[in-house]
């Protein structure tokens, strides 16, 4: 069984995210989301947080698993035989940093391959970061993330500005 593991702090999962996993699961028999522990001081979902949120946006995707990990990903990669790691590319700006983290892992570990898939271009500009700033500053935020994501962004922004 082919499986590949697409890891990422997923604060909040976006359609861009999801658009991946759906392509991934064209080229492998499982793709398993791998949500780390966010390096952000405070991130908006905690770590099972995320986790459910990616899980109930996957619902009806079964070759996808969700898991949670807190070390390195190269020890994430053994873990949960995978055969490579995938991360998404949108614009020239990701390559950089793609890049070195591509290159660390093969150096921690020579065996491991990342490979980069592009979301459809409608996808190509969502960031997470971007979607939880235009919902904090009230713009429409809800064609970027599933429906269930987007109900989580205004019930944490409800409780953070004390309404219901
Ligand atoms: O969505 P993000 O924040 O760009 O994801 C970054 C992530 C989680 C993939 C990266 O920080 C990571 O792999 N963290 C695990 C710890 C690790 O292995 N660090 C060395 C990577 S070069």
């Amino acid at each position: 069984m082919k499986t590949v593991l697409y890891p990422g702090s997923f604060d909040p999962f976006t359609n861009g995210h999801l658009d991946l996993v759906v392509r991934a699961g064209l080229l492998f028999d499982q793709v398993i989301v791998a949500v780390a522990v966010n390096s952000e001081k405070t991130p908006m979902f905690m770590l099972e947080e995320r986790k459910e949120l990616i899980e109930k946006s996957c619902a009806d995707l079964p070759h996808v698993r969700v898991v949670a990990f807190r070390g390195l990903l190269v020890d994430a990669i053994v873990e949960y035989q995978a055969q490579a790691v995938l991360r998404g590319l949108r614009a020239f700006s990701d390559f950089e940093y793609e890049l070195q983290m591509a290159l660390m892992n093969r150096s921690l570990r020579p065996q491991c391959e990342t490979i980069f898939m592009m979301p459809t271009l409608n996808n190509s500009f969502v960031a997470s970061r971007l979607v939880k700033e235009v919902a904090a500053l009230h713009g429409d935020f809800r064609h970027y993330v599933p429906a269930v994501v987007a109900d989580a962004i205004e019930a944490k922004l409800a409780a953070k500005e004390g309404r219901k």
